[in-house]
């Protein structure tokens, strides 16, 4: 096995190959990655023949930054006959692991949400064939993807539930509440299932505890942490939603977000304020170095060009200087579904 798949957000297909390349040399596998531009996805070819599948089982997918979802395959599946893509693609399937559940996706792009009618089509009678040939085992560790790229070819792999997105995709599925001041709410709620477990949300997002919000206005993120019963210092010179202050677990401060110090020691900073990325990793290192907060989730606008080299010149600046104070923590970058040209941060401190 010596393709990779990658989902990516459309046009940032050179971040996401220049990635995998780099990351695949970590774990001793080298390749090349085949890109088409806003095309949404990257595959990856090693030179080894196993290669693919040590990088899945060896490479951590939460290091991954513009990688949405990854699986292990092969060559396209091409030629697909329109009157029975089972039976090729059944064949195929007999060459991976047998697998616990199959996964019908999509490319995030406009011709690939053309192909979703077919893909939900294709699930049962696909779901059903590979039943009858013993191909579906409820204690496998492995997930069946399927990605149809037109209507006659198509990608198929496996992916290690341990190992990679839990959603179809990367994307997690968030609906917009009604009640929330602005449409950014849903960008922390997204960190937030991407870099806290569910079984840490009642102790790491528990009622009562206290947070700064930097760039509050009008108050999505703030409306998440009041959501979790939190106290918010929501820092902002614009307008505050009006309910939001009704509350009275949120309090509004007019001044600028980088000069500001809380009195006493929070449990969560986050900061969604558009500036420079080293502007950004300045004040995270600051807040951090001078223990005002536990745990971050924040922001950094991506310059137009050498994204990725300007994320991974952000996460090893705030490594190495919070290293050397001492401290011991974990960082982690992701492009959300609701980023643009950004990328959320987010980092944690364990002493
Ligand atoms: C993208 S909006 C924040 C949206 C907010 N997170 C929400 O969910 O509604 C960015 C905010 O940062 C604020 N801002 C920009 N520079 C700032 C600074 N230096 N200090 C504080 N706020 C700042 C702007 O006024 C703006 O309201």
């Amino acid at each position: 096995m010596n393709h990779l798949f990658l989902h990516c957000r459309a046009g940032f297909e050179k971040e996401c190959a220049a990635e995998i390349t780099d990351l695949a040399g970590e774990v001793g596998v080298y390749g090349y990655s085949k890109t088409k531009d806003n095309s949404a996805y990257v595959v990856f070819i090693t030179h080894e023949p196993n290669g693919a599948m040590q990088i899945q089982q060896e490479l951590r997918f939460r290091k991954l930054i513009f990688t949405r979802q990854w699986f292990v395959t092969q060559a396209p599946i091409t030629d697909l006959p329109v009157t029975d893509r089972v039976t090729p693609l059944l064949a195929a399937a007999q060459q991976f692991p047998i697998a616990r559940e199959l996964l019908l996706e999509t490319v995030d792009t406009n011709d690939g949400k053309e192909l979703s009618g077919l893909s939900k089509k294709f699930t049962a009678p696909f779901s059903t064939a590979l039943r009858k040939n013993q191909l579906i085992s409820v204690k496998s560790p492995w997930r069946l993807h399927l990605v149809f790229i037109t209507g006659t070819e198509a990608y198929l792999g496996v992916s290690l539930y341990s190992n990679s997105s839990p959603w179809p995709m990367g994307i997690a599925r968030l609906r917009l509440p009604k009640e929330a001041p602005s449409r950014a709410t849903l960008k922390l709620e997204e960190a937030w299932h991407h870099f806290v477990p569910a079984a840490d949300w009642d102790t790491r997002l528990a009622s009562g505890m206290c947070a700064v919000d930097l760039g509050a206005a009008p108050g999505g993120w703030t409306w998440q942490l009041v959501q979790r019963g939190m106290y918010v210092e929501a820092v902002d010179n614009g307008p505050m939603d009006k309910n939001l202050l009704e509350t009275g677990q949120v309090l509004h401060i007019l001044t600028d977000g980088f000069m500001y110090e809380p009195k006493k020691k929070v449990d969560w900073l986050v900061c969604d304020i558009v500036d420079k990325p080293a502007r950004v990793s300045s004040m995270i290192i600051q807040w951090f170095g001078k223990g005002y907060c536990r745990e971050a989730v924040f922001n950094l606008k991506l310059p137009m060009k050498q994204r990725y080299l300007e994320v991974k010149k952000c996460e090893e600046r705030i490594l190495k200087e919070l290293t050397k104070l001492g401290l011991d923590v974990d960082i982690q970058f992701k492009q959300l579904y609701h980023d643009r040209e950004e990328v959320t941060g987010h980092l944690r401190v364990f002493k």
